[in-house]
Parts: C-alpha cells; sequence; structure tokens
C-alpha cells in the first residue's frame, strides 16, 4: 500500500548570502513578499496539500522563524485589547501547527539537511520545500505532485524549463516523457554548465521523496562545492528505482534572486486584496515614466 505523505520539511540553514546585509541577522526565509514572510508561503503550500507535520532545518541566526510559528502571547493580548479581531486570527492560526525543529551544525549542502530530517521523518515518504523558490499559490504544484507520487509510490521533482543563461544554478535531468508532463528520469547532475546539461529542464525547490533516500545521502560522497548535494543522492537512487519529474507549467519565481524576489513581490501584491487596486495604479503610472 503506498503511504500517505504526511510529513513536509523545510530546509532553512543556507546562509543567505545574495541579501547580505538584510540577512546578516535575520534569516533569509523571513524576508517578507508583501505581509508573509517567504516560508509561511512555503507552510501554507503544505497546509493545503493536508501536510499537518512540518520539519524545518536551520542553522545559525534562524531563532525568528521558531518564534514567527509560535505562540506571542503579549501581541495577542495588544491585538484583543484593541480589538483587531482578524489579524488576531491570522496570527494565532500560525501557531496551531505541529513544527519540529533540528539544527544543522554545519552548512553541509542540501542532501545533508536532509539527512537531519530522518529522526523526525522515520520510514514514511515526505515532501521537501525549499521556501525561496517561490510558487504562485493558485497553482497546485505540489498536490500535483503527490498524485504523481501516489500512482507510482515512487519519488517525484519538480521541474521547469530553464534558459541557457541559467542552466548552471540548478539541478539538471536527462529523461523520457511518459505522460504529457511526466519524465521518468534517468540521469541528472547537479548544476552543469550550460555546454554539458543533458536537457533544459531544471530541478526546482519541491521534491517527494521516500525514506530510502537517507541511506543513500549517507553514502554520498561531496559534491559541487564540495557539498553533500540532493541531487547526486537521487542521481544513485533511480539506478535503483524509478525517479520521476513533473514539468510545472505554472508560475515560480527565484526568491533567492534580488529580481526573483522583486518580481514574487509585484505578482503576489497584485493578488493581495488589501495593496492590489492602489499599487497597480501605481505601477501604470510608473511604467509610462521609466526609462
Ligand atoms: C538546490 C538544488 C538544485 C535545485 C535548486 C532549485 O540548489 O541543489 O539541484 O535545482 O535547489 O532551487 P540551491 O538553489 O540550493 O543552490
Amino acid at each position: 500500500m503506498v503511504k500517505k505523505v504526511r510529513k513536509a520539511v523545510f530546509p532553512a540553514a543556507g546562509l543567505g548570502t545574495r541579501f547580505l546585509p538584510a540577512t546578516k541577522a535575520s534569516p533569509k526565509e523571513m524576508l517578507p513578499i508583501v505581509d508573509k514572510p517567504m516560508i509561511q508561503y512555503a507552510v501554507e503550500e503544505a497546509e493545503a496539500c493536508k501536510i499537518k507535520e512540518y520539519i524545518v532545518i536551520t542553522g545559525k541566526s534562524k531563532r525568528a522563524i521558531e518564534d514567527h510559528f509560535d505562540v506571542a502571547w503579549e501581541l495577542e493580548e495588544n491585538l484583543k485589547s484593541k480589538g483587531k479581531n482578524a489579524i488576531l486570527k491570522e496570527i494565532q492560526q500560525l501557531a496551531q501547527h505541529q513544527f519540529a525543529y533540528i539544527r544543522q551544525g554545519e552548512p553541509l549542502g542540501l542532501g545533508h539537511a536532509i539527512l537531519c530530517s530522518q529522526p523526525f521523518v522515520k520510514d514514511e515518504p515526505f515532501a521537501v520545500i525549499l521556501s525561496d523558490d517561490i510558487i504562485d499559490p493558485d497553482d497546485n504544484l505540489l498536490g500535483d505532485m503527490i498524485k504523481i507520487y501516489n500512482r507510482h509510490n515512487a519519488t517525484v521533482l519538480a521541474l521547469q524549463r530553464v534558459p541557457k543563461s541559467e542552466i548552471h544554478r540548478y539541478g539538471v535531468i536527462a529523461g523520457k516523457e511518459v505522460r504529457r508532463n511526466v519524465y521518468k528520469i534517468s540521469d541528472m547532475v547537479e548544476k552543469p554548465k550550460a555546454s554539458a546539461a543533458p536537457s533544459d529542464l531544471a530541478i526546482i525547490g519541491r521534491y517527494i521523496l521516500t525514506p530510502d533516500i537517507f541511506n543513500i545521502i549517507q553514502k554520498t560522497p561531496p559534491g559541487k562545492g564540495g557539498e553533500i548535494q540532493l541531487t547526486d543522492a537521487l542521481k544513485i537512487l533511480l539506478k535503483r528505482k524509478p525517479v520521476y519529474g513533473y514539468l510545472f507549467e505554472g508560475k515560480r519565481y527565484d526568491g533567492g534572486d534580488k529580481v526573483g524576489y522583486l518580481k514574487a513581490t509585484v505578482e503576489l501584491a497584485l493578488k493581495n486584496k488589501g495593496v492590489k487596486d492602489e499599487f497597480k495604479e501605481y505601477l501604470l503610472s510608473r511604467v509610462s515614466s521609466i526609462t
């Protein structure tokens, strides 16, 4: 029987160097997009798929993430006394879920971060969500991936076509399309040069993994950048078991990159009831004057 995906892992131990100095003392996962930190969008994505257990892999200067998803008595009392009930409800909801935090002592790579989650994931399948890959909340990427997992009882990675100029920033796959937008993966390589990339299909930050990945990661030597790479472990896995890729055709923004982050901000502001009308008017007035 196929086990249900009930847990999500959020690797959040990266140093966020591309956003310095903003990330000197606070985590990049807490950078806001309109009125929510990036990691909250990621958690809401899991929540929409009825995943209720969240495991955050943290590192230095990441306390703010724990505080964000914790009860905040003083703040709640203050909002109550002022009758700010709508925002009070939203704040209280943040602390409703079951979170576990695991400290990744050293930044040894994404594969190692995933390995750190093993004591909580145990022998279940799980989702991995990289919160700086922002998926439009109207697209149900994770839900579609879970459907593929349920059908095949196998690992599923999210894919997107990327231009040659960006390919070196991603894990890239080779594979065969077996159904519309579903690929059976035959090879993968972490951050290749454009000239050596097996295709233009890049892995983006959503994975449905099975617990057998843990033993493989344990034996995976450091790869690109001297880090233990999840891509390298998955490459070993696919020699033993089928691994699928789902080509996502919806909207994704690279929140780890300044321009990607700005695009996400604009797009999500244009969907936010509270600000969209005024913001749209402002953008339209600006467009004609940008040189
Ligand atoms: C990680 C993975 C890479 C993947 C990317 C998606 O890289 O190692 O394979 O393509 O996430 O965002 P990172 O961006 O953490 O360097």
